[in-house]
């Protein structure tokens, strides 16, 4: 059994029978957080990138944890130096952990952490192909669509692919409902459409739209959870 749940924009949980990790933990000042950070128990955090709304709170849980932080080499650099445990990984790149697999995708983002009056680079932005309890996930990041979806979608057998919908700063609804087809996932789950006003979408109408290709969307809102048959 391997559930997925909602914790708001682009945070997520997935749990195995013995295990389980956390995308892009951003639950502090999220208006969406399901959670508070330290109702957080995770064995790693998974973070795309460094933008405030998806590397979040994952230093202060990661901490509180001794759970590594598992994403691009210089956004985790930038982690070890505040002082958590890390598990630096690159575009391409896959590694077995307790729980299972994960390999880092390619992210058409960027990724930085925006201070007062400096601009920290953390790398490329980056996505996840997570194999854990028997099934694959996808989780995009923060992305435009790209035509290598395609090859995810071939090399990978996905039960679940995690979409940001919201435009502006990532593929809109247009090009998540093309992103879902060439991917070929089981079930797409939209994600990162509702926390600020610029990104607002309708879900549903996005679920609509991909009935309409015979691909089956699953909405969860904010602490809502899925099982992954
Ligand atoms: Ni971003
Ligand atoms: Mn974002």
């Amino acid at each position: 059994m391997i559930k997925l749940t909602a914790l708001g924009h682009a945070c997520f949980m997935l749990e195995t029978d013995d295990h389980s990790l956390i995308f892009d933990p951003w639950l502090s000042g999220n208006p969406e957080a399901a959670v508070s950070p330290d109702e957080v128990n995770v064995d790693a955090l998974l973070v795309s990138h460094g933008h405030s709304d998806h590397l979040g709170d994952a230093i202060d849980i990661a901490t509180r944890l001794g759970a590594p932080i598992v994403g691009p080499y210089e956004l985790c650099m930038y982690c070890m130096r505040h002082g958590a445990d890390v598990i630096p990984m690159h575009i391409g790149g896959g590694h077995d952990f307790d729980f299972g697999h994960v390999k880092l995708t390619l992210a058409l983002h960027g990724s930085a952490v925006i201070h007062d009056d400096l601009i920290e680079y953390t790398g490329p932005a980056c996505g996840f192909v997570v194999n854990a309890g028997g099934r694959t996930v996808y989780y995009a990041g923060d992305t435009g669509i790209f035509g290598d979806m395609a090859l995810i979608g071939e090399m990978n057998d996905l039960d679940v692919a995690i979409l940001p919908i919201g435009d502006n700063f990532t593929m809109g609804p247009d090009d998540a409902v093309k992103a879902a087809e060439m991917l070929g996932a089981s079930e797409v789950v939209p994600m990162h459409y509702s926390a600020f006003d610029v990104i607002e979408q309708d879900p549903d109408a996005f679920a609509d739209r991909l009935a309409e290709h015979d691909i089956e969307c699953i909405v969860l809102k904010p602490g809502e959870q899925m099982e992954l048959s």
